[in-house]
């Protein structure tokens, strides 16, 4: 029988926590519902420990996950195993990950403990997380650059004690495929109770080797990878989910494994991630990049005019990728943009159907035609709630060659109605300079960016805006037809986020520091 591997994502926490990703509870809820429907078998929803918002982003997540086990991380600490032990109490199929540094670097200069006093650490740890969960998963931070025999102490330790997954993080990205491997087999052969629990691997991209390393551990024994959508992750980023999964899918001759994942949901949650986080892929990201089933040469034009198969390796509808087609238009109704939205894999409950289908309509009004890229960033977008303290209502802009750039703006402030005229030296900087006299604030504007969500010049713009307010990076979405309304709706949301993550007491600066 084929043997399985264990897909864990990560998104959620090693990506989420990564500068400019971050995400609210509604948005982590969409991300994990569409990862737990394509498949992954271990969703990592959060740190717990880490905030409120992320005590009940985990703990929400793990009371509405079907399928995938739910998994919270835990520093090597008692109030964090006992908080993450909390968070995922509800959850069908619940995990705790745990970790600890192993390297001596790690151990000299941060966290300056002997090698015996780490050992009892991981051995107290790992135990009372098994009192909670028969489901541990114990990490070795910094394992790659650990001397071997005191790794694989750990390991003995961490299984002795309890743990069913034993995780081999590439934390600073330092290590290469060959070096990896052998690693991996060291581990297999020198670990005596190695048998008793999974191999995973954890690889940081900071080499640019994430998917190559994580590939070759699963040669030499690695059984769980632990992946994110796109790659989002610490510094460099994480592997890439569907990196390692069409590559275990596309070359089953050498990797002799299956996966739980739909490949066909890849796509779909990759403009999700994009969509939630803003952070767009290069054009040339291999699988989910704009370019990556584009061929543009005269001779592979022809080539897969004649075969698709003389230079495609995998079809783009193994991924999910439907080619633009027309598919509605204003006279499109209920019915059919039910049909629709159930085609490109959404499951929308009676509010949320509502509420997409009056979005539908509106742009209907405003864009001949419909992609199916307009419906997916419609459905991913954020919705505005009327209980939101900014709301947009009306902009009015002047710009050109001749005469000032202007923006006359109208936004309803805690339900009361504003008007004000900016200028500013462009239409865009007239508009953000109206919402900041009519919502006066200190948060800094450290990125504005476009996307064209379709071709063509009635393309909707996808509007991201990130603010910094002290520690906390706050990202705003907005979308419309009119770049301008898009830019404006992205900043309103942005500020009526960072009034809600005030709200979320908890810093989360601790967070960064050891993860
Ligand atoms: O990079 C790392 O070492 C981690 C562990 C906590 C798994 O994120």
């Amino acid at each position: 029988m084929t043997e399985r591997i264990i897909i864990f994502d990560t998104t959620l926490r090693d990506g989420e926590q990564s500068p400019g990703n971050s995400m609210n509870l509604e948005e982590k809820l969409l991300v994990a519902d569409a990862l737990d429907a394509m498949g992954v078998d271990v969703i990592e929803a959060g740190f717990a420990m880490a905030s409120n918002g992320d005590f009940e982003a985990v703990h929400a997540i793990a009371k509405r996950t079907k399928n995938a086990v739910v998994c919270s991380l835990a520093r090597a600490k008692t109030a964090d195993i006992e908080r993450a032990a909390e968070a995922i109490k509800p959850a069908k199929h619940p995990r705790i990950h745990t970790f600890m540094s192993t390297s001596p670097i790690h151990l000299q200069y941060q966290f300056r403990m002997s090698n015996e006093e780490v050992l009892e650490l991981i051995a107290s740890t790992v135990a009372l997380a098994r009192k909670y969960t028969d489901n541990v998963e114990w990490s070795a931070m910094d394992a790659t650059r650990t001397p071997v025999d005191y790794l694989c102490k750990a390991f003995e330790t961490a299984i002795k004690a309890g743990a069913t997954t034993v995780n081999v993080p590439d934390t600073v990205g330092y290590t290469v495929p060959d070096e990896y491997y052998d690693l991996i087999t060291a581990i297999k052969n020198r670990v005596p109770n190695i048998d008793k629990a999974v191999i995973s691997t954890h690889c940081q991209n900071d080499l640019g080797l994430a998917t190559a390393n994580s590939l070759a551990a699963v040669r030499a024994g690695a059984r769980q990878i632990e992946c994110t959508i796109n790659g989002i992750g610490e510094r460099a980023g994480n592997t890439s989910l569907e990196e390692v999964v069409m590559t275990l899918h596309t070359r089953k001759d050498l990797y002799h494994f299956t996966t739980g994942i739909n490949t066909q949901h890849i796509m779909r949650l990759s403009r999700l991630v994009t969509a939630v986080t803003g952070q767009q892929v290069q054009n040339n990201k291999a699988i989910v990049g704009a370019n990556a089933f584009a061929h543009e040469s005269g001779i592979h034009q022809d080539g897969v005019l004649k075969h698709a198969g003389t230079y495609e390796i995998m079809t783009p509808e193994s991924v999910g990728l439907t080619r633009s087609n027309l598919v509605m238009g204003k006279h499109s109704g209920r019915h059919a943009f039910k049909d629709k939205i159930k085609e490109l894999g959404f499951e929308l409950g009676d509010n949320a159907f509502e509420d997409a289908f009056a979005r539908f309509k509106e742009l209907a009004d405003k864009k001949k035609d419909i992609y199916d890229e307009d419906l997916i960033a419609l459905v991913d977008s954020r919705a505005t709630s009327k209980a939101d303290p900014i709301l947009f209502s009306a902009l009015k802009v002047v710009c050109g060659t001749i005469g000032k750039q202007t923006a006359e703006l109208s936004l309803i402030v805690n339900g009361k109605n504003e008007t004000v005229t900016a200028e500013g030296s462009g239409p865009v900087d007239a508009v953000f300079k109206a919402i900041k006299t009519l919502v006066p604030h200190e948060a800094k504007l450290k990125l504005y960016q476009v996307h064209g969500v379709t071709q063509g010049t009635d393309a909707q713009a996808e509007v991201t805006v990130r603010l910094t307010d002290g520690p906390r990076i706050i990202n705003g979405h907005g979308s419309d037809t009119d770049t301008l309304v898009a830019s404006a709706k992205a900043y309103i949301d942005a500020l009526c986020r960072l009034q809600a993550a005030r709200k979320d007491v908890e810093d989360i600066t601790s967070v960064v520091d050891v993860a």
